[in-house]
């Protein structure tokens, strides 16, 4: 690693959303759209890629996203989204989405996500951005588990042979090749 690269807390790139689930974000069972929920997740974690790399960026990839229990016309939708890790100009996304029936007092976890985002310079470029230096025992482990997702969803792309994977033949104990 460059030593004067600059480093960031996972703190300055946290960004909060909230949304009201309005007639016009449900489907025919009055729950909350998965694409709508999904467009939300993309600019909540635009943003804190924003905030970590102070460049335009782009949505180079979105991992797997489970939708647990419904989301109703009317709840309250809450968006938290920070850098868990940068490589060299791509930065890990976590979202953690909360929804709330506010008249009924009931708060519920919907769904965790992490995307990905490239920074771009003036020409569209890639460029470099900060590391993530952490200061929570949470943070050090979305840090220390972005390497194996990165690998992964390297691997998916088409962008890594699996047995570049160093992180995930340890975990399933792959001997190299
Ligand atoms: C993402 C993009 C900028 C990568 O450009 P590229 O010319 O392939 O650049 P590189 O090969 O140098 O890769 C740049 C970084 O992107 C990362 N990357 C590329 N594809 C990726 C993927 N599918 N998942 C995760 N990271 C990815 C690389 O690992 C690299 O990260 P690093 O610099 O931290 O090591 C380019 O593919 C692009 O512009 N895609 C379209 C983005 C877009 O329009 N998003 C909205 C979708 S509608």
């Amino acid at each position: 690693m460059n030593e004067t690269r600059k480093t960031k807390f996972p703190r300055e790139s946290f960004v909060s959303m909230t949304e009201l689930v309005l007639p016009n974000d449900t489907n025919t069972f009055n729950n909350l759209m998965g694409g709508r929920l999904m467009h939300w997740m993309d600019i909540v974690s635009a943003i804190a890629a924003q905030k970590h790399s102070n460049r335009h960026v782009v949505t180079a990839s979105v991992d797997n996203i489970s939708f647990k229990h419904p989301i109703r016309l009317g709840n309250v939708v809450t968006l938290r989204a920070r850098v868990t890790r940068a490589f060299q100009s791509s930065m890990e996304v976590r979202i953690d989405v909360d929804a709330e029936d506010v008249p009924a007092a009931h708060k519920f976890e919907s769904n965790a996500a992490y995307f990905t985002f490239v920074a771009l310079d003036k020409d569209g470029k890639p460029t470099d951005v900060p590391a993530v230096v952490t200061e929570t025992a949470e943070e050090a482990e979305f840090y220390e588990g972005a390497l194996r997702r990165r690998q992964l969803r390297l691997i998916l792309a088409g962008r890594m042979k699996p047995s570049e994977a160093a992180e995930l033949r340890s975990i399933f104990d792959i001997k190299e090749p």
